[in-house]
């Protein structure tokens, strides 16, 4: 039998524990550390997932004693770049949950610390691993909907009950736009290519006993004269939603990481590839089809499978570390723009 990869986590708390649970239904993979500021959290999670691993609170401890190939970091936002950065001088490769830093100073450094080390670092935006999102691309790239001309995404999550462990979240420095919407701006580049300017506003009425902004709108201007915007809003009082639509020439897609169906609308139905069998709802001029999709909005199971390929096959990784220190680099010209209240060109540095 091939030789399991070894896994550490650091950070086990809510996401770490998503990431155990991935890890332990993958062959390839062995979880042999567990890292936590709070022991008894690592405890927990070695005898619910029954695991020969041993327990730490403090990771550069871990790395001195333990003989790991890969290392994901779930710790809160804040405590990334440090995790990272030790790991990857260890000799580990790493899968750092998103967002890949609050800064972009602190993605730099991860980035040229990868480089320099050799070690892969690939960062969690799980949205390009859900199945309607990876269709919605899929059908943009084959040119169904024709060219894109407008994009939108958004991320509204009540946050009211989400403080993290120690009120992580209830920080001056964990900006919603960077630390819950760089899934939505994340998934746009994936689709759209990389914005150039963006202009944005924030209000603050929802969580008002946060020190930090709870709403916010961008607008964006990405290449090909496409303009998008994206909203965010960590105190909305509604479901979890991360409803994306694409606008095209010919077509127009509207996906939802929680919705089973994705809705594509086409202007004509004659010779198209997707008129067969699909119809649903003749309107004036497009056609409404709807596509099944799986709805599996947090599937950490297809990272750790990307990684284990990238480090046994030499498989690009879909999520490296360049991608998400891009994805922050827009997040942080949106949070200078609704700061400033001037339009701020985006400057990407990796
Ligand atoms: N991909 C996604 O969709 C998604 C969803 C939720 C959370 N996340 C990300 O996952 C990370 C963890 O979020 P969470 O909801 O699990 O928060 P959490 O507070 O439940 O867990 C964070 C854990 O990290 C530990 N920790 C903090 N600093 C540490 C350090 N220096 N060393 C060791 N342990 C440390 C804390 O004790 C805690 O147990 C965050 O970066 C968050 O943004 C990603």
């Amino acid at each position: 039998m091939e030789k399991k990869l070894r896994y550490a986590v650091i950070g086990c708390g809510v996401f770490g524990n998503r990431h155990i649970d991935a890890l332990s239904l993958i062959d390839g993979a062995e979880i042999v550390a567990l890292c936590d500021k709070y022991i008894e959290k690592c405890e927990e999670r070695k005898a619910q997932y029954n695991l020969n691993a041993n327990c730490y609170t403090d990771h550069k401890e871990m790395l001195a004693n333990e003989d790991i190939d890969i290392v994901a970091v779930a710790t809160s936002d804040q405590a990334h770049k440090q995790a990272t950065v030790d790991s990857l001088k260890a000799g580990c490769h790493v899968l750092c949950e998103k967002p890949m830093a609050l800064l972009t100073e602190e993605c730099e450094e991860m980035v040229k610390t990868a480089d320099e080390t050799g070690k892969l670092l690939m960062v969690g935006q799980v949205c390009r691993y859900a199945p309607g999102f990876k269709k919605a691309k899929d059908l943009v790239e084959k040119g169904v909907i024709g060219e894109l001309y407008y994009v939108e995404s958004e991320y509204a999550h009540d946050y009211i009950k989400a403080r993290g462990t120690d009120d992580w979240r209830v920080t001056k420095e964990r900006e919603p736009i960077i630390g819950g919407a760089c899934h939505a701006i994340d998934l746009l580049r994936w689709i759209a290519g990389d914005p150039v300017a963006t202009s944005a506003f924030s209000n603050h009425k929802m969580l008002t006993d946060w020190p930090i902004n709870d709403t916010t709108v961008a607008i964006m201007k990405f290449p090909n004269d496409v303009i998008g915007k994206v909203f965010t809003s960590i105190g909305c009082k509604r479901d979890y939603t991360m409803r994306t639509c694409l606008y095209g020439s010919k077509g127009t897609i509207i996906v939802n990481n929680t919705d089973p169906y994705l809705t594509l609308y086409l202007e004509e139905i004659e010779g198209h590839p997707f008129a067969a069998g699909q119809l649903e709802n003749l309107q004036e001029k497009a056609v409404r089809h709807m596509i099944k999709v799986e709805i599996n909005n947090h599937n950490v199971r297809e990272e750790h499978l990307q990684m284990i390929e990238a480090v046994v096959d030499g498989k690009p990784l879909v999520t490296p570390g360049r991608e998400g220190a891009r994805t922050v680099a827009v997040c942080r010209a949106v949070v200078e723009s609704a700061a400033t209240g001037k339009t701020v060109d985006i400057k990407y540095t990796v």
